[in-house]
């Protein structure tokens, strides 16, 4: 046995209209089955020779076991999810959700409204922690998958009519309602805590230009968008510009290696941002060129791939 049983985290008995019957019937048949599935799928890959074994087999088991996995953490966590009286959000988590949602009342509102759009049908529905932006969103879960990658679920809500026939029948509005009742806000601050501690991917380091600053595309486009004047010189370089089809709008190409029979026509006043191809060095080397002259010259991270990715206005290049 690969994966091992968790104990039952709510205490049955204690929850507000949701009978004990109910969750153990939910515990030891749907949480019980996904472990006990999982645990025969990994056991299955295992024993096989991935090297003889048709990919097909192999591709139709690691899906299997996705499945049975995702089961087993999402129930895990939604047993975990209840157990409290709903209503006093903690106010660390009250401004998470704030800073997030705009009110604790709208995201109430989203995460209900996203559960009653599964009654009926079957699915999760959870407020996950995305580190890459620091930030909490509501999401959809259906078939135990489409969890987003690398967020980490801090709240859950089984919408799998096995998670609440017993009690309710066919009435998902009720049983919705009653979870919300029970929601265990501690234990959501807990997981928040442990999350908001799992740092957001590396970012790119410009090591050979440790101190020289950049601008986002939307910074820029900000500034743009505000009329701010501001100097865009395009640096990709002289052998690139023959497959070059189009140029950021509002700049201009100017040859990187040539800077010093161009740097007389910059303003000494207004702010100077380069970029090439993709951001790594041309770009770079020209802003701190340029600024060794005394401009206040910086580089636009990404280049023009990232301005066009963001779908920064373009025109010919010529
Ligand atoms: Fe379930």
């Amino acid at each position: 046995m690969k994966y091992q049983i968790a104990p039952l985290y709510c205490r049955p008995w204690t929850l507000n209209g949701i009978t004990p019957r109910l969750i153990e019937s939910h515990y030891e048949n749907n949480y019980g089955g996904a472990l006990n599935r999982l645990n025969a799928i990994s056991a299955e890959l295992e024993r096989l020779d991935p090297a003889t074994t048709p990919a097909a087999v192999i591709n139709r088991l690691k899906r299997d076991e996705a499945t049975a996995l995702n089961s087993t953490l999402l129930h895990e966590l939604y047993f975990a999810s209840m157990g409290g009286d709903g209503r006093a959000v903690p106010e660390e988590m009250a401004e998470a959700i704030m800073r997030d949602f705009g009110s604790v009342q709208r995201w109430r509102q989203e995460f209900m409204a996203l559960a009653e759009a599964l009654g009926g049908g079957s699915g999760w529905v959870l407020l996950t922690y995305v580190p890459r932006d620091g930030r909490l969103v509501n999401q959809t879960a259906t078939d135990h998958n489409q969890n987003i990658s690398g967020g980490i679920p801090i709240l859950a809500i089984d919408m799998y009519e096995h998670a609440y026939h017993l009690d309710f029948g066919a009435n998902a509005t009720a049983y919705i309602a009653a979870f919300m009742r029970n929601i265990d806000w501690d234990a959501v601050r807990t997981r928040y805590r442990n999350a908001v501690k799992v740092e957001p991917p590396p970012k790119l380091v410009q090591k050979q230009w440790p101190d020289l600053p950049a601008m986002t595309v939307e910074e820029v486009k900000s500034m743009i968008d505000a009329g701010q004047t501001i100097q865009i010189i395009d640096t990709r370089p002289r052998h690139y510009t023959t497959r070059a089809q189009d140029i950021m709008e509002g700049a201009v190409w100017r040859d990187p290696e040539r800077v010093d029979e161009w740097i007389g026509e910059l303003s000494r006043t207004d702010p100077v941002v380069t970029f090439c191809v993709y951001g790594f060095h041309v770009g770079c080397e020209t802003a701190e060129t340029l600024r060794k002259a005394g401009f206040d010259a910086r580089y636009m991270a990404g280049g023009h791939y990232a301005w066009k990715a963001k779908k920064g206005a373009v025109k010919l290049f010529e």
